[in-house]
């Protein structure tokens, strides 16, 4: 399996991880999560952009300009013999050895690695949705961060897991956030709530994807805070994310949604964002 290790492609058997590392001792790094399909990257520009700003946000240099970077996960999608999957970009701020909180310093070289996996698009369950269940967003306030410490978010996933559903909506003190993997939006009357970027969410690229189709079908979206009482009071529900796309939510907890495909305006959105894929991507078959 061919991966990116800092600037080349290599086997993945060569590469060295220091246990010293400060991903592997603090989990102090950042990533990216892009989808590819039939061979192109969706929203590459968009993705590289957000791995920049999470890396500024935590003072780490990228010792990379943009377009090497793209250049190289280019390389990897060729290499990879990958159609449609996903990459995962990782950088930690290095190896500071002996072990030290403190940043170290600036001669100490990131490191980066990149994998590719060959994910296809599950259009069933993209029409069946996933079952969620709510609880307390147990996050920092640093939320806008797309950080390798992922603690806070795989409890609430594992919280999902053991009640039998796929996703964690998250709430503060009945605010509905985001959820442990993608964001969230409600409808109601036509009109799609989800809450605004800021550092309690992160900024999704597919949010941005499905706002721009919203947009396009005269749908409007209101990014404002909404609260519990409105999640369950919603006429549709769906998560947003590179890998799930627009996903909806066909049950919250014990209250089921829908049973025979999702609602109008999800189902508009999902038609628009495939349209969007194949614009850049070609035809999705
Ligand atoms: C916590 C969280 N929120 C939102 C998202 C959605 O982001 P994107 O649409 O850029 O994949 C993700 C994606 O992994 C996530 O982990």
């Amino acid at each position: 399996m061919k991966v990116i290790w800092n600037s080349d492609i290599v086997d993945r058997s060569e590469v060295k991880i220091d246990p010293e590392d400060r991903g592997y001792q603090f989990g102090d790094g950042i990533y990216e999560v892009i989808r590819a399909y039939n061979k192109h990257y969706f929203y590459l520009d968009e993705h590289i952009d957000r791995f920049f700003s999470s890396a500024k946000k935590i003072e780490m240099n990228v010792p990379y300009t943009k377009d090497e970077l793209k250049d190289l996960v280019n390389r990897l999608l060729v290499e990879s013999g990958v159609n449609t999957g996903n990459i995962y970009l990782q950088m930690t701020r290095g190896v500071s050895s002996p072990r030290n909180h403190m940043y170290p310093d600036a001669a100490v070289l990131p490191m980066l690695t990149g994998t590719m996996t060959a994910v296809e698009r599950d259009a069933v369950q993209m029409e069946q949705g996933i079952a969620t269940i709510v609880t307390e967003d147990i996050r920092w306030l640093k939320c806008d961060i797309k950080m390798i410490s992922l603690l806070g978010n795989i409890m609430v996933k594992h919280e999902a897991h053991k009640r039998n559903a796929e996703e964690a909506i998250l709430h503060r003190d009945g605010i509905v956030t985001e959820c442990s993997s993608s964001n969230v939006a409600i409808i109601k009357n036509g009109e799609i709530l989800t809450h605004p970027d800021g550092n309690l969410i992160l900024p999704g690229i597919t949010k941005i994807v499905w706002m721009k189709c919203a947009e396009e079908l005269g749908i409007p979206v209101i990014e404002k805070p909404f609260t519990l009482d409105d999640l369950y009071d919603a006429d549709e529900v769906f998560c947003s994310s590179t890998t799930i796309e627009v996903m909806p939510v066909c049950k919250i907890g014990d209250k089921v949604l829908f049973k025979n495909g999702p609602g109008e305006i999800t189902s508009a959105l999902q038609k628009a964002y495939l349209n969007e894929i194949e614009k850049t991507c070609g035809k999705i078959s």
